[in-house]
């Protein structure tokens, strides 16, 4: 089973002892969502303002590039978009220096992707399948193919009513694997560099991310799987961060509405045990290397 390994750690440039941040990376690395219930993102009274869900359209978040220092998916041009922006980047840097603190042997390896604020309550929000992440998945980008490299998330809950944000967790993720994987489709051929000249991904699909994405679909598609794990619900309350892999931690999120999150690529070459990558899983079914 997942497990929540908890952390006491309550400000975002804190510190932990080596052996704590050796035994934090190992449980990640295994699949485990590490648990900060103290480390709380302040928001100020005027920051509040930006929480109302008609604050974004029909993306359901706000996204922010810390490199761009650009926003989108915002729905209404009158907000001052200044605060907003500052508020995303004060989030974008406590992230940067909490994994400091608990990932320091990443390095060079952790590279900072993008922002976002997510306004919208899950609960009851009409969603394609594919896009409903009520439902048990792995994340895997469709459009921007990660060749392998890890998708690392760090998630804090702003509720200002006080109300958790619930998740449900699978099991290990090579577990997942061997369910599906006679079930994934090869890729066609010529469809991986079809999907790019028509600029549907942003470069190459590797035959990894291809197999990524129908594992999430998979997974999301099976109504056994998905009732299989109905109990197995861990509320994070408001107020609280957690930080996971969602490439390979089986995850649904199935209520709560506030939250900001941060993600992060990982080089697999960077990890302690790059064995435990879903890159080095699949390949090992596969017999053959995806990336
Ligand atoms: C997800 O990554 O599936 C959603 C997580 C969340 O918004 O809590
Ligand atoms: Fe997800």
């Amino acid at each position: 089973m997942t497990a929540i390994h908890p952390i006491s750690l309550a400000t975002w440039n804190g510190t932990l002892p080596a052996a704590e941040q050796g035994v934090a990376t190992d449980a990640l690395e295994a699949g485990h969502v590490l648990f900060m219930p103290e480390l709380r993102f302040e928001l100020s009274e005027a920051e509040r303002a930006y929480l109302d869900p008609a604050l974004v359209g029909k993306s359901k978040n706000v996204s922010y590039d810390p490199r761009s220092g650009k926003l989108g998916g915002l729905n209404v041009a009158t907000m001052k978009l200044d605060d907003l922006r500052a508020l995303m980047d004060r989030f974008a840097t406590s992230t940067r220096a909490l994994l400091a603190t608990l990932l320091p042997t990443y390095g060079d390896g952790l590279h900072q992707a993008k922002t976002s604020l997510r306004p919208v309550e899950i609960a009851g929000r009409t969603q394609s399948w594919r896009k409903d992440d009520t439902r048990l998945h792995v994340d895997s980008f469709p459009s921007q193919p990660s060749s392998g490299n890890r998708i690392l998330r760090v998630f804090s809950n702003v509720n200002p009513d006080g109300r958790a944000r619930v998740w449900k967790v699978g099991e290990p993720f090579e577990a997942v694997a061997r369910k599906y994987w006679d079930k994934l489709r090869a890729p066609l051929p010529g469809e991986r560099g079809l999907l790019a000249a028509i600029r549907v991904t942003k470069a190459v699909r590797s035959r990894y991310d291809h197999y990524m994405l129908k594992l999430h679909d998979a997974m999301k598609l099976d109504p056994d799987y998905q009732a299989r794990f109905a109990t197995a619900t861990h509320p994070f309350p408001a107020g609280s961060t957690w930080v996971c892999f969602t490439d390979q931690v089986s995850h649904a999120a199935i209520s709560g509405a506030h939250q900001l999150e941060q993600t992060f690529w990982v080089d697999v070459r960077a990890m302690r045990n790059p064995n435990a990558a879903p890159l080095r899983v699949l390949e090992s079914l596969a017999g053959r290397k995806l990336a």
